[in-house]
């Protein structure tokens, strides 16, 4: 059986998730794709950091070159996060005929079209479920399911952290302060908070939502974004006597050509089924022209739901790199780095 293999950048709460669903779920993976998916070294700041997932130490590397830059690393799993730096990383693997996964949001929004057009050129593929609702599928259920259908609205929750800081002060009137830290605690938020609270890290899902929706190039610029960090018990408590429960939204709604797409606190009606979705968990509504209302509902952060996303991506990854192993289309660096270290 042939092995595909994996360079995981960054070890952190979605990184161990990744290695703990390929660890478990090995058999069930190599029945799906026909190849044995095995993780050859994993990128991390710190190689002594005391970490809680069972890994050979010889697999950690604090250099990136040894995973974009290798010759016998086939797919990069990138979740360390960061843009800049990440970046010229990316362009460096799909230069060198590696395919991407990532959960990567800021990076895919600031630069996903960039990102998409060297991976065509070079033959590679890009996945990013995870960069959007956590362990929804509603990239592959707007690029796939919907790719029939023309999209004219979305809205709903799109950032597990601030839905779970609202619905903490909602039901148990807990601080804004010390809901935040559990939701960091539970590795929920982003490494710098400030883009959940703020609506950026919401923002940033929805331009990637946008575009891919409503197949236009909708920027981050575009998109007018007001966090949770002004809001009080106070506010939260006089919604609830009025029958309402503060929820952080995101709207995208397309009329012809123009398209508006904001984040904003907003009071949703009880009756509503976005006034359920509760704690850690996400909820989008999507409406297509012939396929009318849909809903997707879900984990929309945290490790292991994460990871499903992640990993499930990897398996389209690895299904696409054996259609073109068996027909035309496969990239002249791949060929070559696939002679060069196949016996190794
Ligand atoms: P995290 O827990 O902070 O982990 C980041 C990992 O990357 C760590 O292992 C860290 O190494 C490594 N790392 C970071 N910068 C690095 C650098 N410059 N060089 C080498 N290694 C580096 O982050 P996370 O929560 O897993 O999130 C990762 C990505 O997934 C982000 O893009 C985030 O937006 C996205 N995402 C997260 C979630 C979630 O629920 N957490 C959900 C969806 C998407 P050390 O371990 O040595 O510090
Ligand atoms: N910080 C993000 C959130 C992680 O809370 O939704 C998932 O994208």
């Amino acid at each position: 059986m042939e092995t595909i293999r994996i360079g995981l950048m960054g070890l952190g709460t979605v990184g161990s998730g990744v290695v703990r669903i390929l660890n478990d779920h090995q058999d069930d993976l190599s029945r799906q794709t026909g190849s044995r998916i095995e993780i050859r070294r994993v990128l991390v700041q710190d190689k002594e950091k005391a970490r809680d997932i069972a890994l050979p130490s010889e697999l950690l590397t604090q250099n990136a070159e040894d995973i974009v830059g290798a010759p016998d690393i086939d797919v990069v799993v990138e979740v360390m996060g960061g843009v800049v730096q990440t970046k010229g990383l990316m362009e460096k693997a799909l230069r060198g005929g590696k395919h991407i996964v990532t959960a990567n949001k800021d990076l895919m929004a600031l630069h996903g079209a960039e990102l998409l057009a060297v991976a065509q050129e070079h033959g590679c593929d890009i996945f990013y479920e995870a960069s959007v609702a956590g362990g929804i599928p509603i990239i592959r259920a707007l690029t796939e399911s919907f790719s029939s259908d023309r999209i004219t609205r979305m809205f709903g929750i799109v950032n597990g952290t601030t839905n779970f800081i609202l619905t903490k002060m909602s039901g148990e009137g807990a601080s804004y302060e010390d809901v935040l830290k559990e939701a960091q605690a539970l590795g929920y938020a982003e490494a710098d908070p400030t883009s959940d609270v703020e609506g950026l890290d919401a923002a940033r899902k929805m331009a990637i939502l946008a575009t891919l929706g409503f197949r236009m190039n909708v920027a981050l610029g575009d998109v007018s974004a007001k966090g949770i960090s002004s809001v009080t018990k106070e506010d939260i408590l006089y919604g609830k006597r009025l029958g309402y429960e503060l929820k952080l939204l995101g709207v995208a709604e397309r009329d012809g050509d123009s398209v508006s797409v904001s984040v904003q606190p907003a009071m949703v009606r009880k009756s509503h089924p976005l006034a359920s979705v509760n704690g850690v968990y996400n909820a989008v509504y999507v409406y297509g022209e012939a396929v009318g209302e849909t809903m997707f509902y879900g984990p929309g952060a945290g490790s292991m739901p994460t990871a499903t996303s992640v990993v499930a991506d990897l398996v389209a990854v690895v299904k696409n790199m054996r259609l073109k192993v068996n027909g035309q289309g496969l990239s002249k660096a791949y060929k070559e780095k696939k002679l060069q270290s196949d016996d190794r």
